[in-house]
């Protein structure tokens, strides 16, 4: 690694999914600007995230959103050290306007270009407000298409100790919340309607993964409160919707902090964070809280503005990359499925 006494600027920009963001950070911790161009209100129309619709959104967004964030962060291009962009995973069409605008500034520029992993973006979110915080520790990283746990060894070094099966946590969410009417983005709202409800009215799974003590399985649990549902309907019994969020949030929320808990004492670590979207979710953070308090680890969690796609923490990303000497070069391709560790 480089000499860490220069100080390194970097623009990030982040087009993975459904919010065109760009950022200015400085050495990996300090935001200078973060800016969020959301579609959801467009999505919100559909009850989900229209791919199409994503990318021509960003294709309109973008330089405005680059423009601002250098505009905010009171820099000019000249100041910038790196150009880091998300390249994967996440929808294809989206994840190219980003990279194309990142390609097109560091090659009029002559800025390196840097490719940033989007999970490692989310688990990077927490080096942002906490400054004391340096691997290694294990990091649960859970949002609308991921769910990993996760043991950060080193800057942008990780070992996967487990991931979902089947839905990611936040499309458990997102699907149970419209099932019982709440639409879209689900997250929140079951966040929110879970706060007047009983966690304890209905006996929703929690499910094991057989042969893997760390893996998801969200499936199952959306299965039976769809059942659950049916079964209320056909008895002409009237829900209770806060009663049916709060008791799968309750289900969802047992499991991640088991399997958390379980890793983190596996490893001998004393030190856990958690990443990306559910990552705001109330239930989820006072839990990990106690159980964490309970056994002397220390908690750390970005605020509920970094846990969702935001460009800031590609930037945080991307430094760490930067002092590793990661540069791409313009053949740098959008990777929809790209694995993390598996990126350079
Ligand atoms: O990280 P993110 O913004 O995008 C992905 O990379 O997927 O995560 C979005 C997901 C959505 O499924 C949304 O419903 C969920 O995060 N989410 C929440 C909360 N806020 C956002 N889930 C539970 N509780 C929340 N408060
Ligand atoms: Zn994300």
């Amino acid at each position: 690694m480089s000499s860490t006494d220069e100080s390194v600027t970097i623009l990030a920009i982040e087009t993975s999914c459904d919010e065109t963001a760009a950022a200015v950070v400085v050495n990996g911790r300090e935001v200078l600007s973060n800016v969020i161009s959301s579609q959801i209100d467009l999505h919100t129309l559909y009850g989900g995230v229209v791919p199409e619709i994503a990318s021509r959104k960003h294709i309109e967004k973008i330089n405005q959103v680059m423009e601002e964030a250098l505009k905010t962060a009171d820099r000019t291009l000249a100041d910038m050290d790196a150009i880091a962009v998300t390249y994967g995973p996440g929808l294809v069409g989206a994840l190219l306007v980003g990279v194309s605008a990142a390609k097109a500034v560091s090659f009029a520029s002559g800025i390196p270009l840097i490719g940033v992993h989007h999970i490692e973006g989310h688990i990077s979110a927490n080096y942002i407000e906490n400054k004391d915080l340096e691997p290694p520790f294990v990091c649960l990283v859970v949002s609308g298409g991921h769910s990993h746990l996760v043991v950060v060894k080193e800057y942008g070094e990780y070992e996967i100790l487990g991931r979902t099966r089947d839905d990611a946590a936040g499309e458990a969410f997102d699907k149970v919340a419209r099932a019982i009417g709440l639409g879209y983005p689900g997250g929140p709202k079951i966040d929110r309607v879970s706060k007047v409800g009983n966690p304890e009215a209905i006996a929703f799974p929690r499910a094991k993964v057989g042969d893997s003590p760390y893996d998801f399985s969200f499936s199952g649990l959306k299965s039976a409160v769809l059942n659950y549902l049916n079964s209320c309907e056909m008895k002409g019994v009237e829900i209770c919707q806060a009663d049916v969020a709060a008791s799968f949030q309750k289900a969802v929320v047992d499991v991640l902090v088991e399997h958390s808990m379980y890793a983190v004492s596996e490893c001998g670590m004393k030190k856990f964070a958690i990443a990306g979207g559910v990552a705001s979710n109330t239930a989820l953070r006072s839990a990990l809280q106690a159980a964490c308090d309970k056994r002397g680890i220390a908690f750390y969690h970005p605020s509920p503005i970094l846990c969702t796609d935001n460009a800031a923490m590609i930037g945080a990303a991307g430094y760490y990359e930067y002092r590793k000497g990661v540069r791409h070069g313009y053949d740098l391709n959008a990777v929809p499925g790209l694995r993390l560790g598996e990126s350079r």
